[in-house]
Parts: structure tokens; C-alpha cells; sequence
């Protein structure tokens, strides 16, 4: 799928109208009809060029068709494929603009305007978007669209990127005329795809049970996912989904797959019109969206990023998983490793001092780990969750030398040192809120709700947010601070920005996320090479948005090994690995209390970012050797399991009784000269079928010998060609082998238990 020197550009056809952008890998073909409004031909496998695709312009006279020519009967907007569709001239699907004008009426008829392609990619104002280093490495195409009554210009812009199949698209609405116009409706995304044979996959879940990959058959009418959430993305719907034919699996078919850069309400459906026409659009969510635009604004929507994929959803995976890789990770983190951590927060919750965390630290840098970040608890009054939030200055009763103090000591013992903060929100038992009550999100009048006893700051008020970079610039100029884990745990409610009139009371959520941005922005203006790790009460904030800031994120509070299987084979449909943040934890688990051996939450970290969150002192001797080893296999392997290719092989979703409840995962470096499988068993039941992996993305004229850790196998030591491990398969069932992988135990598959796991390492020899 991928081709370094591959071009990106746009065919334009001037005497029709026709733009195909294409890159060797997809095509995507728009037409101006005699109407001046723009058409969707085709989105999908690169086609050849021709000089006229009008031939794909299909229209029927149907009965009860409402149509905008007089005497033509034709000629209805109901039954064309758009680019830009709206409500009230003949269309009467879901348009994806609306504008409310100063007589009351949101009909608008947008027209073509003009066009013009440039190389490169522009950076969207204010909004996180892709970015490419230089114009060759992808061709956008803006195409300009006017209503002439109300004065509103639109421009929809697509960039193709030349070494990956996706594209993005966002629309920018400029109020030329007279009049002051409200916006109550813009999707980034609208796309009409021919038929309606697809499966519509989302990601779905709550909190510590994020990203569960479900699917279903698309339906007349309309699907639709989103939140009102107001903060964050959500736990409760990923904004990305993807639309697979029937037939696709991880490894074949057709996929189309799309993920909004933006992390606050958004909303994703495909609406299926009674002649199997899919629509899918995405954009911010119309619910309680308005923005009043004055003569001469503008307003500039987010952005989606959408990919196509003939190799089924790891195809797709792949195309996002470059794309974040090359093109929105920033520049600074993009080619670095990121570090193994220790986290001290379920080690000891808000029960530290100084001392304490010191001796996490040292023990964990024994066995290797590289940056230890100190978590909640270590500013203002804060030694449970009622107190503290918007105070970001260190407890001296806890920390007596300050952060310089313990960065210091950290330091010392050759790590990084970083810090919690969750700069949004507030407590009301802080200084912040006794100086500043009424910078805290409500409606005048109204009870105030809160959620973990905290409120969230009106980030809408730049004010707010010059205090609150005020008080971070402090804090990271104070002490060596490499790292921050930006946490936020509430959603909003009684959204009300008190700084602004009525007239502006709908832009209040979307100018909370500018508001995080912005701060995001300035931060690592002043601190370029400070690591974010995004996080949301866990993984309540994970898009592609975020991962412009922050090239981690931590997927969820739920560190069980079991769980995070789901999570993370879910996260990985559109996410890298290099964004995972995936963690080993102590046992029982926090927050199932299941009991899962070391190897098997190894084998599950490894394929994320990899760190630790425990405290070393609770593992034993023995235990901590195999964290040691664990730790310099996985710095050994680091570039392939973070930048290498990722295949999901058995789905944790699919509960196919030929799979024995279990899961498979692997990486294949870029090469091709190494992989390792994770091959996972989740319930074991006894008599279960034989099995083998289909593995895949090898060389098939490579051979490679397989070594087994974590657990046994017949194949360990054994050598195949790619071929026969992709073709006949890799045996992962071993009834006759069975060893210990930790002393004491029967963790391996050779003599399978719940919860077994083994990494199946293969180098080319
Ligand atoms: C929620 C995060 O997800 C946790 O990892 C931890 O940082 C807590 N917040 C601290 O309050």
C-alpha cells in the first residue's frame, strides 16, 4: 500500500468541471455539473484518468421527485451524489450545511465558484491538521462554492498525501455579505458512496472499556454515532468509523475508514436513502451548535482524515497508522522512541512523599525503565480528589524540595522526570476558584453540576487559559520536566461562556477545545521537546485531534491484561501502537481484581507504548530479573513494535469456537527481516480445537527461524519461509509441549490455562 516515491495530483478537466485526485492508490473524482454544484463520481481504487466521467453522473425521472429546473423533470438534487449537499432545494437527506440568516430562512444554494490546486498542504487556523514537511508529499485541491442571496463563500478543501491512501477534507464558510449569519450546522466530511452494501464499524465503550470494534450491516435510514460531551471525544464513541464491505476481513476487502482530527462534540452517520445511496458524513455535532458569523468572518470546520483500503481493515489500519506516523505526530517526537515509564499513580494513588517516590523511581531504573512520571497529588492542597485542581504549584508538605528537588534526584539516577496535571479543571476548594469563581463553566442561575468533585474552567475565555499556561510555564521552567501526562476526567455540563452574549452561546464547546488547543500550542511553543501523553480518565480523549499534541495517549484506566486486550486491538483499527499508552500493572488487578501472570501483562504492554505502573517493591526477586529481561527485549524491538507494520490476526470480538477464545496480534518490521506474534488465550475450555495463525506482511522468500517467549511450543527454534507461515499457517496449538514460563507456574499455551500468553519472535537467518 505504501510507496515512498509515489506522486499525488489532480487531473483537472476544465470543459467539464471534472477534478480526479489520485495518487497511484485511490482516486477521487468530483464534477461541476451545468448547475455549479459539485458531484461525487468516485472514491475509491486509483482508476486511469479519462477525459470525461460524466458517463457516472446517473439520473432517473422518479415520481415524487422534487426538482429545481422548471420543465425538467430529471434533474433532482434528491437524487445526486454531493459533495456539499443542502436542505431545502429539492434534497431531503441530511445536508451538510445549515445556515440560519437574518430573515429566519437556512436556505442556501451554493454554486462553484472557482477552483485552485496547490502542492503541500495548508495548517488549518487554530485547529489541529496533518502536515507534511514539504509540497511534494501532497496536492490539494480547494474548491470555491458561493450563494449569491446571503454573500457566504465555502471552501472545500481536500488534500491527497502521496505515500499513503487518504486523503483529508475541511470546509472553511466566509461571510461576504451584508448581513450577520448563523451557522448551525457543518460537516467536514460528506461523502456519497454508490451503494449501500457496507458494514458500519465504530468503536464503542465506556469508561475502562474503551474501543470495542462493532459492527453492523448498514439499513435504510440513518446510523449514526457521536457526543455531547463536550470535552473530550468520549469513552463512549471513538470519532472515527469505517465503512467495510460484507465480505472484508482483517486481511481482505474493501474498507473506507474515517477519523475526525478534533476531540470535542462531533457526530458520524451514514444515512442510506431509498435508493441504497450511502451518505456518510462527520463533522461537530449539530445538537446545541451555533456560530454567528459576522460580515467578514470566517469559520473553519475540522478536519477528517479518510482512507481506503482493498486489504480489509489492517489495510486501513495501516493507511491511518502511517498517516499519524508521518503526518500528524509533530516533527519532534515523530522519529524519537518514546521511553519506558513507571507511573506512580495505582502504586500509591495520593499516599506519597518524596522519599517514597524516589525509591519507585531507583528500583524501576534498575530494571531498565527510562522516565518516571509522577501522577496526581502533587500540587496545592491535594491529597484526595476534593482539593487542589487549578493550584499548580508543588505541595512542600509532601515534596519539602520542591519539583526541582525530586526532578533532581530522578534526574540523578539517569531518568527523565515527568508530571501530571489536569489543566482544565478545578476544584472548588482551591486558590484558583476562591480568586476566580466565576471562571468555572455554568449557567447564571443554574445548579452547577460537578463530576469527581470538579468543575471545568471556561477555556472558551482566553483568560483562563493565559492563567493556566501562566502557571504551567512556571512549573516546567522550575525543574527538568521532559514529560507531562495531561489528564482530564469530567465532561461539561451546563455549558455557558458568561464572557460572551447570547448570540455566542452556541460556539461555547467548540471554543473550549480552541481554548485546549491553543494552550496546547503555546506549551510546546516554549517547551518544543516536552513528550504529552494525552489521557481522559484514561482513554476519554483519543483521536487523531489529540495526536497532533500529544504522539501518546493512555488508552485506559482499566490496566487489566484481559481487558486491555479488547482495548487495545480495538484503539489499533485507527492508532498506531506508538500512541497506545499501555502499561504492566500489579495483580490482583485494580480495577477487575483478576489474577493474570507477569508474562501475559508483559506480552499485552509490549504492544503499546510499554511501561509500568506499580510499585516495584511488591514483586519479588525473581520477578523482577524477568521485568529486567522483559525491559531489554522490548528496547531491543522498540522501532518494529512502534514504527513497524501492525496486523490484527484473531479477533478478542469474534468468538469463532475454531479460535479458542483467544486473540493474535503481530508486527513486522519494515524490513521484513523481523516479527513477533502476541498469541493470547483468554478462556481456556477444554478439548478445544487445533489451531494455527495465518500470519501475514512477511517475506515470502524469507526464512525465518521462530523463537518462543513466554511460554512453550513444539516450532520453537524451527525455521520456515514466510511463505508457509502465511500460507500453511504457524501451529499455535501444542498438546504434547508443556515448560513453565515463570518458576512455579504453567503460563504457557504447551498446557493451556486462562490468560496464557506467548510472543513468537521470528528473525530472518
Ligand atoms: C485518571 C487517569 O486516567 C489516571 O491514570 C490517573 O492519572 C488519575 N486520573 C489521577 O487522578
Amino acid at each position: 500500500m505504501r510507496s515512498a516515491n509515489a506522486e499525488a495530483r489532480v487531473f483537472v478537466h476544465t470543459g467539464n468541471h471534472e477534478f480526479h485526485l489520485t495518487n497511484g492508490q485511490v482516486s477521487y473524482i468530483v464534477r461541476i455539473n451545468d448547475q455549479g454544484k459539485a458531484l461525487q463520481l468516485y472514491y475509491g481504487a486509483a482508476v486511469e484518468d479519462r477525459d470525461d466521467f460524466g458517463y457516472l453522473v446517473e439520473m432517473q425521472r422518479r415520481s415524487t421527485a422534487s426538482c429545481p429546473i422548471e420543465g425538467n423533470l430529471f434533474y433532482s438534487l434528491e437524487h445526486l451524489r454531493q459533495e456539499f449537499p443542502e436542505y431545502g432545494t429539492t434534497d431531503y437527506r441530511m445536508p451538510a450545511i445549515s445556515v440560519l440568516q437574518a430573515n429566519g430562512s437556512r436556505i442556501t444554494d451554493f454554486r462553484f465558484a472557482g477552483y485552485h490546486v496547490d502542492n503541500g498542504k495548508p495548517k488549518l487556523e487554530g485547529l489541529p491538521s496533518a502536515y507534511v514537511d514539504e509540497d511534494r508529499e501532497a496536492v490539494t485541491l480547494s474548491i470555491e462554492l458561493a450563494d449569491d442571496l446571503t454573500g457566504l463563500t465555502v471552501n472545500l478543501m481536500y488534500t491527497l498525501f502521496a505515500d499513503t491512501p487518504v486523503m483529508t477534507r475541511s470546509v472553511a464558510v466566509r461571510n461576504n455579505g451584508n448581513a450577520a449569519v448563523d451557522i448551525e450546522r457543518l460537516m467536514s466530511l460528506s461523502l456519497d458512496l454508490p451503494d449501500d452494501d457496507y458494514v458500519f464499524t465504530q468503536l464503542t465503550g465506556s469508561w475502562a472499556r474503551e474501543r470495542s470494534v462493532v459492527r453492523d450491516h448498514l439499513h435504510p435510514g440513518i446510523q449514526q454515532i457521536g457526543s455531547l460531551r463536550g470535552s473530550a471525544s468520549s469513552h463512549i464513541h471513538n470519532p472515527a468509523v469505517a465503512l467495510a464491505r460484507p465480505d472484508a476481513t482483517e486481511s481482505c476487502g474493501e474498507v473506507i475508514g474515517a477519523a475526525l482530527v478534533y476531540s470535542g462534540n462531533f457526530e458520524a452517520h451514514v444515512e442510506v436513502d431509498p435508493f441504497a445511496v450511502s451518505r456518510l458524513q462527520m463533522g461537530i455535532a449539530d445538537f446545541g451548535f451555533t456560530w454567528h458569523l459576522e460580515p467578514g468572518a470566517d469559520f473553519q470546520s475540522p478536519e477528517v482524515a479518510f482512507a481506503y483500503s482493498s486489504q480489509g481493515y489492517n489495510g486501513m489500519s495501516h493507511a491511518f497508522h502511517d498517516l499519524v506516523h508521518r503526518h500528524i505526530v509533530r516533527k519532534q517526537w515523530r522519529d524519537r522512541e518514546s521511553p519506558v515509564l513507571i507511573n506512580n499513580w495505582e502504586a500509591t494513588y495520593f499516599d506519597f512523599d518524596e522519599d517514597k517516590l524516589v525509591a519507585i523511581a531507583s528500583k524501576a531504573q534498575k530494571m531498565g525503565v527510562e522516565l518516571f512520571v509522577l501522577d496526581d497529588g502533587w500540587f496545592g492542597e491535594r491529597s484526595n480528589d476534593k482539593a487542589g485542581l487549578g493550584d499548580w504549584s508543588a505541595n512542600l508538605k509532601r515534596l519539602p524540595h520542591g519539583l526541582k528537588g525530586l526532578a533532581q534526584r530522578v534526574n540523578d539516577l539517569g531518568m527523565m522526570f515527568g508530571l501530571w496535571f489536569e489543566p482544565e479543571m478545578v476544584n472548588k476548594n482551591s486558590d484558583l476558584y476562591r480568586a476566580h469563581p466565576d471562571w468555572m463553566l455554568s449557567t447564571p442561575g443554574r445548579n452547577a453540576s460537578h463530576g469527581r468533585n470538579e468543575y471545568v474552567l471556561n477555556f472558551a475565555n482566553s483568560q483562563v487559559v493565559d492563567n493556566i499556561y501562566e502557571q504551567m510555564h512556571a512549573v516546567l521552567s522550575s525543574a527538568n520536566i521532559g514529560y507531562i501526562k495531561w489528564d482530564m476526567n469530567r465532561y461539561i455540563t451546563e455549558a455557558f461562556d458568561i464572557t460572551r452574549g447570547a448570540e455566542h452561546q452556541g460556539e461555547v464547546f467548540h471554543r473550549y477545545i480552541l481554548g485546549v488547543y491553543a494552550l496546547h500550542e503555546r506549551l510546546l511553543k516554549a517547551f518544543p521537546d516536552l513528550i504529552i501523553e494525552g489521557c481522559a480518565s484514561g482513554g476519554g480523549r483519543f483521536d487523531l485531534g489529540m495526536l497532533c499534541y500529544s504522539p501518546q495517549i493512555w488508552a485506559s484506566d482499566d490496566t487489566d491484561a484481559v481487558e486491555r486486550m479488547s482495548i487495545q486491538y480495538g484503539t489499533s483499527m485507527f492508532y498506531p501502537l506508538s500512541s497506545i499508552g499501555s502499561h504492566v500493572s500489579i495483580v490482583p488487578n485494580h480495577q477487575t481484581g483478576r489474577e493474570v501472570s507477569l508474562n501475559t501483562r508483559t506480552n499485552v504492554a509490549m504492544f503499546g507504548t510499554f511501561g509500568y505502573e506499580l510499585d516495584p517493591a511488591a514483586l519479588s526477586e525473581q520477578e523482577l530479573a524477568q521485568v529486567s529481561k522483559d525491559i531489554a527485549f522490548f528496547k531491543k524491538h522498540r522501532e518494529m513494535i512502534h514504527k513497524g507494520d501492525f496486523y490484527r490476526l484473531v479477533s478478542p470480538f469474534n468468538k469463532n469456537p475454531r479460535h479458542n477464545d483467544s486473540m493474535a496480534w503481530m508486527v513486522v518490521s519494515s524490513d521484513r527481516r523481523s516479527a513477533i506474534v502476541g498469541d493470547y488465550r483468554m478462556l481456556e475450555h477444554p478439548m478445544s480445537p487445533f489451531t494455527r495463525l495465518y500470519l501475514q506482511g512477511l517475506d515470502p522468500t524469507t526464512r525465518y527461524r521462530v523463537t518462543v517467549r513466554g511460554g512453550a511450543s513444539t516450532i520453537d527454534g524451527m525455521v520456515f519461509s514466510g511463505e508457509e507461515l502465511m500460507r500453511i499457517g504457524m501451529l499455535s496449538t501444542d498438546a504434547s509441549a508443556s515448560s513453565s514460563a515463570e518458576a512455579g507456574g504453567v503460563n504457557n499455551l504447551g498446557d493451556p490455562h486462562d490468560f496464557d500468553s506467548r510472543l513468537f519472535v521470528l528473525e530472518a537467518c
